[in-house]
């Protein structure tokens, strides 16, 4: 048997309304999943039920084939790293370590190398003597790390680790975080709100909202194939259009613009929200467009542009709509495009999601 997690019908109740409602999600051992969603949508409860500080409203939480809804926190022996470092800042970084294997009774003659293990493994050895005062933001959630691994958990629960750090050593620990636990082979449940950062890291993603789960997929689903609207907001960037779906075209509400649009013929005559990302909309300036859908393409003014480095995201206003696209730099830059010049699009039917308004 495999050491999965499951989550039946979760729910959290504070006094008489729900922080997470009817969650069902099943973590396989081994597994890197990430909760993602923005402030209050009920990740930390989430996190926390599963740890066991919180306790269960309805619903039941198994692992290993048996229901732990009973049972402490120590009892459940999962590994944990909050935001905050929560170093004890009058230990040492090796007592730090050592501190959860203290209170396992680990073995005193092996305490030393075990614990000299973890260092090596977070890359801190040299700095064993040194209290968490003495250390960098990152060295200490280093060390939060090696302590939560040194009992050797079959689960490792991360909420927001990373968030306190500058974007620069963000990016690095995250990898090094993935790396360790693709290593180590450790089942990890990590919460984020940052979006890029979930994509990045986690075998599959569950995005939250208002304390229910909205979507559970691996990363480039949920970019991809987003299946509400609030999930194609929050993941990434996307302009967003209301209309009808008629004779294969999307006719936008206020009569703007007709486009051909790539679509289920079950969603024939209704009303919809559409989304088309920043990145499938092509800038046409000197390329042949002549046998493109006429209705796709719109001419408008370039009001700004953002240079990010391998792309440019620039801004068109098409009548009173903002469009935003993004095109490689490179590309921009043959275009010699400066601000208030004409820029013709295109939207390729194909680069539609269609939201059905629930
Ligand atoms: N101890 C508590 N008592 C009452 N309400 C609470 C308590 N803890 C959380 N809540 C409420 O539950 C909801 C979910 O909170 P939670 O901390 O799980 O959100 P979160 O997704 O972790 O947000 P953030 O990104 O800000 O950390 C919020 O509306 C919050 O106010
Ligand atoms: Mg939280």
């Amino acid at each position: 048997m495999t050491k999965d997690l499951v989550l039946e019908k979760v729910s959290k109740k504070f006094g008489d309304s729900y922080a997470v409602r009817g969650v069902d999600l099943v973590i396989k051992d081994g597994e890197f999943v990430t909760l993602l969603g923005p402030s209050g949508c009920g990740k930390t409860t989430t996190l926390r039920m599963i740890a066991g500080f919180e306790t269960i409203t309805e619903g039941t939480i198994t692992y290993n084939g048996k229901v732990i809804n009973g049972l402490t926190p120590q009892q459940r022996k999962f590994g944990i790293v909050f935001q905050s470092y929560a170093l004890f800042p009058h230990m040492r970084v090796d007592e730090n370590v050592a501190f959860g294997l203290k209170m396992q009774k680990y073995p005193k003659n092996k305490m030393d190398s075990r614990v000299n293990e973890l260092l090596d493994i977070v890359g801190l050895r040299q700095h064993k003597k040194k209290y968490p005062a003495e250390l960098s933001g990152g060295m200490q959630q280093r060390v939060a790390l090696a302590r939560a691994l040194a009992p050797n958990p079959d689960v490792i629960l991360l909420d927001e680790p990373l968030s306190a750090l500058d974007a620069k050593i963000r990016v690095k620990l995250r990898a090094e975080i993935k790396q360790l636990q693709a290593k180590l082979g450790v089942t990890m449940i990590y919460v984020t709100h940052d979006q890029e950062e979930a994509l990045s890291i986690s075998d599959r993603v569950v995005v939250m909202n208002q304390g229910v789960v909205e979507q559970v997929d691996i990363p480039v689903e949920i970019y991809k194939k987003p299946t509400s609207e609030y999930v194609a907001d929050f993941v990434g960037s996307n302009n967003f259009c209301n209309g009808v779906l008629k004779n294969g075209t999307l006719d936008i509400i206020d009569k703007t613009f007709v486009f051909k649009v790539d679509y289920d013929s079950s969603l024939e005559s209704q009303t919809i929200t559409a989304a088309i990302r920043p990145e499938r909309i092509e800038v046409m300036n000197n390329r042949d467009s002549s046998k493109l859908e006429p209705g796709n393409l719109l001419t408008g003014e370039l009001i700004v542009f953002t240079f990010l480095g391998l792309i440019v995201r620039l801004v068109v206003k098409v009548g009173d709509k903002e469009i935003n696209v993004d095109m490689l730099e490179k590309n921009f830059t043959k275009l010699k495009l400066s601000r208030g010049d004409q820029v013709t699009l295109y939207l390729p039917p194909d680069g539609f999601l269609i939201f059905t308004n629930k």
